[in-house]
């Protein structure tokens, strides 16, 4: 027995045809305009869209970070993606000093066995990039399934490596399939700015923002492209915030290179001023890069919508008000980076984009699922609705409403960086594999049900 979807509107990246969808086992086995429902279970669809399951490209779950632990693990974590209509993540695997990338990458899978409700990939957050992780590189990729390395440009003294470091492992990455994504912000200028505020005692969240201008996320992201279009490898720009990243990224791929920017909800509809909320509130909001003025966000969604911004990522990071932000409460350089998102990441560019008009429904589709598939080398097994691809679907009800709370989330944690904000558009099903998950907004799955997925290596024409 398999399972029809009836009666709803498949949408992909490329189209949009009014469709039953049959599941057999795990995967699609028929797309048509009618299919018999002799003998299968039949979800109705009925005025609903029939879209690939979310894939979120970027997040921190169980994260030693800032001196705590992010605040939601893989069994947390994953039911909140789930609730907001995403069925696979791609989770950074901490690599720390000292230690190697395969024992990173095995100490997450330890974290997600067993936990993780949803399916998982991994990238490596390196910690320390020297000369025997490098060599360690090729090996990886072929034998992990981990195709994708994030090095910082920021965070001095700590993560941070110098050009030099990045530009021998563009290289290598390069030359072994795999694609190197930086986090870009200049951070000798940052630490600098960062030193300054607190000698004169500006300690407020505020300062978080004031000490990481734009101009130094735009300088980072030039020059990683410059380094980019030397060593003749992609780059993936995480996190874009600004105008200044986000043209330097549109110019380069107007040259035709192949460099890929990906960017968070939290940009698009969150601002510099909620930093100035009175009391410690604005910590909730202190992430690298920040937040910025209002005005950057036109240019993101013009970006989305031209295709120069492909990626659409959470950056999930949760962190408890209490206990955790509260630790850079005289010290705006000790609250911890980062803010819960994975949950309503679909929901807020579907709202804001879609009904707003700002992005087609294709495009939605591409930058929450299909894009995400194909930079990372999980298509077409995921990231859309096609006969042979893994059974993961989202049916979306483009009219249910619902405002976003920490007080009804699933996230882990006692705050919401979108608190009190209206959307329209909701995942009414979600199927993993053909089994659902989520069934208007009771969780059906199971800690431990998702699997983890192989990267493919990582080709420059990717998208
Ligand atoms: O503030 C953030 N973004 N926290 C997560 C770590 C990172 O740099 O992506
Ligand atoms: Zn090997
Ligand atoms: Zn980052
Ligand atoms: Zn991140």
């Amino acid at each position: 027995m398999g399972t029809v979807i009836r009666g709803g509107t498949v949408v992909t990246a490329a189209d949009i045809q009014q469709a039953d969808v049959l599941i057999e086992g795990e995967v699609v086995t028929a797309i048509a305009e009618t299919i018999p429902t002799d003998g299968h279970q039949v979800i109705d669809a009925g005025g609903c869209y029939v879209i690939p399951g979310g894939i979120d490209p970027h997040t921190h779950l169980d994260m030693p970070f800032g001196g705590t632990v992010t605040a939601d693990d893989f069994r947390t974590g994953t039911i909140a993606a789930a609730h907001g209509g995403t069925t696979t993540v791609i989770d950074f695997a901490l690599h720390k000093k000292g230690d190697t990338l395969a024992n990173a990458i095995g100490t997450w899978h330890g974290k997600a066995e067993g936990k993780a409700a949803i399916d998982y990939a991994f990238h490596v957050m390196v910690g320390d990039m020297n000369e025997q992780v490098m060599n360690e590189i090729p090996h990886i990729v072929e034998d992990e399934g981990v195709t994708s390395f994030k090095v910082f440009m920021a965070y001095k003294n700590n993560l941070q490596v110098d050009d030099e470091t990045l530009f021998r492992t563009l290289r290598l990455a390069a030359a072994n399939g795999a694609l190197v994504q930086v986090h870009a912000e200049n951070g000798d200028v940052v630490d600098v700015l960062v030193r300054d505020a607190l000698a004169k005692g500006h300690v407020e969240p505020k300062y978080h923002a004031l000490t990481r201008p734009p101009e130094a996320e735009g300088e980072a992201t030039e020059r990683a492209i410059r380094l980019a279009e030397i060593a003749q490898a992609p780059l993936y720009v995480v996190h874009v915030t600004c105008e200044q990243a986000a043209e330097a990224i549109g110019d380069a791929r107007k040259r035709g290179l192949p460099v890929f920017g990906e960017t968070c909800p939290q940009y698009l509809v969150c601002d510099y001023s909620d930093y100035e909320r009175p009391g410690f509130e604005g910590a909730k909001y202190v992430m690298s890069p920040p937040l910025r003025d209002k005005s950057h966000q036109t240019v993101l969604w013009n970006k989305l919508k031209s295709g120069e911004l492909l990626a659409f990522g959470s950056d999930q990071c949760s962190f408890n008000f209490k206990g955790q932000k509260e630790l850079g409460r005289n010290d705006f350089s000790k609250i911890p980076n980062g803010a819960p998102t994975i949950e309503d990441r679909m929901a807020i560019l579907y709202h804001h984009g879609v009904n707003a008009g700002r992005i087609s429904l294709n495009r939605f589709v591409a930058l929450t699922s299909t894009n995400n598939a194909k930079l990372f080398g999980l298509f077409p097994r995921k990231g859309t609705v096609a006969v042979g691809s893994d059974a993961d679907i989202v049916i979306w009800d483009p009219n249910a409403e619902r405002v976003i709370s920490a007080s009804n989330h699933h996230m882990n944690v006692d705050n919401n960086i979108f608190e009190g904000m209206a959307v329209r558009g909701q995942p009414r099903t979600v199927l993993l594999r053909g089994s659902v998950i989520v069934d208007r907004g009771q969780f059906l799955g199971e800690p431990g049900r998702g699997r983890f997925q192989r990267c493919g290596k990582v080709t420059a024409t990717a998208i």
